[in-house]
C-alpha cells in the first residue's frame, strides 16, 4: 500500500481528484468504482469544479457504485442513487445509462446481485475503485467477518454501522437493516484502488490498517494483498 499523508480534508480531496482525473484522461472509457458516505464528497466537488473549469469529460466513463440500502427507492433522499446524482452525476457530463448502482428494490435480490456482477464483467472490470472505510474496517458494506472471497451479496448492517449512518435519517428506526454490496473479491479484482481515510473517528481503523493483521474480522486488511492500493489520509499518525 502506498500511503499519502496530507494536512487536511481539502488536500485529501484534491489529491484524490488528481488521481481520478488522470485515470479519466488516460482512459476516456474507464470504469470507475464509486463510494458514497461523507469522505468522498470533497473529491466529487473537486471533480465537478474541474469538469466546469477544464472540461474533463465523462461522456464515455462508466461507473459502478459499491452499495445500496435494501428497501429504499432510488428517489429516497437517503438512497445512494439519490446521493450520487446530488453529489456528482447531475453536475458532470456522464450518461445515466453508464452509471450503475445495485437496485435495493429489486424483486429478487439474489438475481440482482448476480446481474450486478455480470454487468461489471461485461464492462471490462473496474479500473479505479474509490473506497472509504468504516470505523469497524468495513469496505463497501462488507462488515467484519465477511469472507474475503465474497462477491455482490446482501448483508445485515451491524448496529455500529446503522448508528454511524443514522445521522442522515430522522430516526434510528428509519435506517435500513440490510444493504446490497459488492463483495470483497469483487473489490480486489479492481485494477487500482484508492482508499480515502479522513478524520479522527477513523484513527483506530487506520492504525489497524497499518498493522500486520490480515484477517476477515477487519475487512480493509485484505487491501494489503492487492498490488496497487493508494491510501490518502489526513490523519497524523506515527507508527
Ligand atoms: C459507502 C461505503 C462505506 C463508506 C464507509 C465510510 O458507499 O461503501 O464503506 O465508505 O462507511 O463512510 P464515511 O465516509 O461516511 O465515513
Amino acid at each position: 500500500m502506498k500511503i499519502i499523508n496530507v494536512g487536511n480534508y481539502q488536500e485529501l480531496s484534491e489529491r484524490a481528484a488528481k488521481i481520478v482525473i488522470e485515470t479519466v484522461q488516460n482512459k476516456p472509457n474507464a470504469v470507475l468504482g464509486l463510494a458514497t458516505g461523507s469522505t468522498p464528497i470533497g473529491l466529487y466537488n473537486e471533480l465537478i469544479d474541474d469538469h466546469a473549469k477544464n472540461g474533463t469529460s465523462y461522456r464515455k466513463i462508466c461507473t459502478f457504485n459499491l452499495d445500496e440500502y435494501v428497501g429504499l427507492e432510488g428517489s429516497h433522499p437517503q438512497s445512494y442513487l439519490y446521493f450520487m446524482r446530488q453529489h456528482l452525476f447531475n453536475h458532470i457530463d456522464i450518461s445515466s445509462e453508464n452509471t450503475f448502482i445495485p437496485n435495493g428494490k429489486a424483486e429478487d435480490m439474489m438475481k440482482e446481485c448476480e446481474r450486478y456482477e455480470e454487468l461489471i464483467k461485461e464492462k471490462g472490470g473496474i479500473d479505479l475503485q474509490i473506497l472509504g472505510i468504516g470505523q469497524n474496517g468495513h469496505i463497501g458494506f462488507n462488515e467484519p467477518g465477511t469472507s474475503f472471497s465474497s462477491r455482490t451479496h446482501i448483508i445485515q448492517l451491524t448496529e455500529s454501522t446503522r448508528k454511524a449512518n443514522s445521522r442522515f435519517f430522522s430516526s434510528m428506526d428509519e435506517v435500513p437493516t440490510h444493504a446490497v454490496t459488492v463483495g470483497i473479491q469483487t473489490i480486489m479484482e479492481s485494477r487500482k484502488i484508492l482508499l480515502l481515510v479522513s478524520g479522527q473517528a477513523k484513527m483506530e481503523a487506520f492504525k489497524r490498517l497499518l498493522s500486520d493483521e490480515i484477517d476477515e474480522s477487519f475487512p480493509a486488511s485484505v487491501l494489503k494483498l492487492h498490488n496497487d492500493v493508494t491510501v490518502i489520509t489526513d490523519i497524523a499518525f506515527d507508527n
